[in-house]
């Protein structure tokens, strides 16, 4: 009888405000318990900025699927994900004809946004749809040879969400980060949606 081995994932967790956060606290509250995944709280690891490279090389590694969760900041992330992103995704390492450390394996972003899915239209308030605007993280995964995945979103959190709307998004997320561990996701059908979570968003949770 063969073990069957998850797919192991890496949440890069990005919120500077932790105590404050409402929806990024219940999404990892509610997949801490998960063995497969392991959170590396980047500002509570790293409150100078001073990023370990070789320690989150290491970390990159010993995981398949790399996950970036953070609110939506001026259209982007915080701020430490692009400090991350500047230092650790090194020529030689993440690019370039020898690096080739992260061939192979999966990259998402898990991201709450204040604006509501409608405001992320051409025609909406933002102008800009969420694929638009994270097209440099895209950009930056297919040149580090990563398999790009839709990102999971929770939209409409200005709206002051109630427990239960939280609730069925962190139950969603955790079903998807269990999904990518045990390889149960339809991954050719799911890089055609707009989101991770394309039906939930839909149905207006
Ligand atoms: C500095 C800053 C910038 C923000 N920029 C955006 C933005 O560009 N688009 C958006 O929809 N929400 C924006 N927001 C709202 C946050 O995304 C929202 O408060 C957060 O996702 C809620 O998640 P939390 O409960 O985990 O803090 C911004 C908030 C802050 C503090």
């Amino acid at each position: 009888m063969g073990v069957i081995r998850m797919k192991k994932v890496l949440i890069n967790f990005a919120h500077p405000a932790k105590s404050r956060s409402n929806i990024n606290r219940a999404l990892r509250d509610k997949t801490e318990d998960l063995e497969h995944v392991t959170v590396n709280d980047l500002y509570a690891r790293y409150p100078d900025f001073l990023i370990d490279v070789a320690h989150e090389h290491a970390l990159c590694e010993s995981h398949d699927i790399i996950i970036f969760q953070h609110p939506f900041y001026w259209y982007s992330s915080p701020a430490i994900v692009k400090e991350w992103f500047d230092l650790v995704l090194e020529h030689g390492w993440a690019y370039g004809s020898q690096g080739r450390a992260l061939m192979g394996k999966y990259f998402m972003q898990a991201i709450s946004a204040g604006g509501d899915a409608i405001t992320y239209q051409k025609e909406g308030y933002n102008e800009y749809t969420v694929s638009e605007l994270l097209s440099p993280f895209r950009a930056t995964s297919k040149l580090c040879n990563l398999i790009w995945l839709p990102p999971f979103m929770v939209f409409g959190a200005h709206r002051g969400m109630g427990d239960e709307q939280v609730d069925a998004y962190a139950e969603d997320y955790r079903n998807i980060l269990i999904a990518l561990g045990n390889e149960t996701l339809d991954i050719d059908t799911v890089a055609r949606q707009e989101f991770m979570n394309t039906r939930l968003i839909n149905e207006g949770a």
